[in-house]
């Protein structure tokens, strides 16, 4: 067995070795590019206090950049003999580059380091989240442009209440998304704050300048407390989650419509023949499992969610080891949202919507509203109107082709207003996203560079 850094000598037992690592050397070879990012900035920081010689900081810097470059790859192993990315890049460090590589660890601890390269790996999953969502915008936009005159039964308690159309019923699905794309902004703004420098969750005994670390990993703020700076572990990555899961129950519910409403018996939705798979035994079935699946993504990410809620439950204050398990439910859950946000991304466009079937719907029942205010605006008192309506709805008067017209005339217009508001914002929202991302990306690529 290789040698672990903290290893002095103490014989450790095997199993409990195994037990303790886990999967954390798999999960860790997706951090390892945000521990050799973070590596380089404390390196550059330690070289500017004089810890480290220039020398000795450009030679870190070139092998960590290796490192990040052999993570992004895919080509980063980390041995469980090592633990964790953490060790095994210190490992490296020190092997390759002796005196150097055993002053990296100068003033840091493994809880500061996970909980900076964590951070910076949020806000590349949350930076990869805001371009699926903002595709999933424009989708949404585009399809509800085509169906601005198709009508579309409403049901509430999932009885028939009043007339929509389609535009109507997609833009809810794109404006959930848009404000999905401003909490994740909010979101980003609030994790984008520094941990590294507080070692262990108590301060280290050693003048560091962790406000130049901030300012080179392009965090807004400097995290002072470093006891709340520990409390953070796993805080961020369950807003994170939250975050996500509002995002599936955005799928879930627009999956479920289109379930409902593509049966036989609604017939307002058609998923395309592509879309469905077939039954071993009823030649005639085309079922919609992927509006299926992703209605059941839902449930999982929930549970994910709650995984990591109840890993986080009932600590008390600095690192325990439990933390350890909060990767795990962080790295399915997100990767599940992106496979789900992409997919729904590519269905939606192909729906067709069934202007004729849903047009059958709109009969004397579905306008008795609309009679009523048609009444009010004759000069009615609204009570009276309700009356009348209901009792013109009992006799078949409800004038429904003229009602029909005057409704589909009204909701394009208003659906026209919504979708030049809907554009307004998402210009204005992705300049600011677009510059996160700048920086985001300028710190993973130049921060390896010559100082
Ligand atoms: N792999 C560990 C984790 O994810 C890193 C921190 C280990 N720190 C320690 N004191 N054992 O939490």
């Amino acid at each position: 067995m290789t040698k672990r850094l903290w290893d002095k000598g103490n014989a450790l037992d095997t199993e409990v070795h195994r037990f303790t690592v886990g999967l954390d050397h798999v999960f860790d070879q997706r951090l390892a590019v945000f521990d050799a990012v973070a590596s380089a900035a404390h390196a550059r920081m330690l070289n500017r206090i004089g810890v480290l010689e220039s020398k000795e900081c450009s030679s870190l810097l070139s092998e960590l950049q290796k490192i990040a470059e052999e993570s992004r790859a895919g080509e980063f192993s980390i041995s469980p003999d090592l633990e964790d990315c953490h060790t095994a890049i210190e490992m490296r460090l020190t092997e390759t580059l002796g005196e150097a590589g055993k002053k990296i660890h100068t003033g840091r601890s493994r809880n500061d380091q996970v909980l900076v390269a964590l951070r910076l790996f949020l806000r590349e999953e949350l930076l990869g989240h805001l371009e699926l969502l903002e595709d999933l915008v424009s989708v949404l936009t585009e399809k509800a442009k085509q169906e601005l005159v198709t009508p579309l039964p409403g049901y509430t308690h999932m009885q028939r209440a009043m007339p929509t159309t389609a535009a109507t019923q997609i833009l809810s699905y794109a404006e959930w998304s848009q404000a999905l794309v401003h909490d994740g902004l909010s979101l980003l703004h609030s994790l984008n704050w520094n941990p590294l420098g507080v070692g262990s969750g108590f301060g280290v005994p050693l003048e560091l300048d962790r406000d130049y670390t901030s300012k080179l990993l392009s965090f807004e703020q400097t995290q002072p407390n470093p006891i709340f700076v520990q409390s953070t572990r796993g805080r961020e990555e369950l807003k994170f989650l939250n975050w996500l899961t509002d995002i599936s129950s955005l799928i879930e519910k627009s999956a479920l419509d289109l379930l409902l409403f593509s049966t036989q018996e609604f017939g307002f939705v058609s998923i395309p023949v592509e879309f469905t798979t077939g039954s071993s035994i009823m030649p005639q079935k085309r079922n919609p499992d992927v509006l299926e699946l992703l209605r059941a993504q839902a449930s999982r990410v929930r549970a994910m969610r709650d995984e990591l809620q109840g890993i986080l439950a009932k600590l008390p204050s600095s690192y325990h080891r439990d933390l350890q398990y909060a990767k795990e439910p962080l790295f399915r859950c997100t990767d599940e949202v992106r496979r789900a946000v992409t997919i729904f991304t590519a269905v939606f466009p192909k729906l067709s919507f069934n202007r004729e079937r849903a047009l059958e719907m709109f009969e004397g029942e579905l306008f008795a509203t609309d009679e009523a205010f048609r009444l009010v605006a004759l000069g009615e008192p609204f009570r009276d109107a309700y009356l009348h309506a209901a009792e013109k709805l009992k006799n078949g008067e409800i004038p429904v082709a003229e009602l029909t017209e005057a409704f589909l005339a009204r909701e394009k217009v208003r659906c026209e207003k919504e979708l030049l508001e809907l554009e307004l914002r998402r210009t204005s929202i992705a300049k600011v996203i677009a510059g996160v991302r700048d920086a985001h990306a300028s710190v993973c690529r130049d921060i390896f560079k010559e100082p």
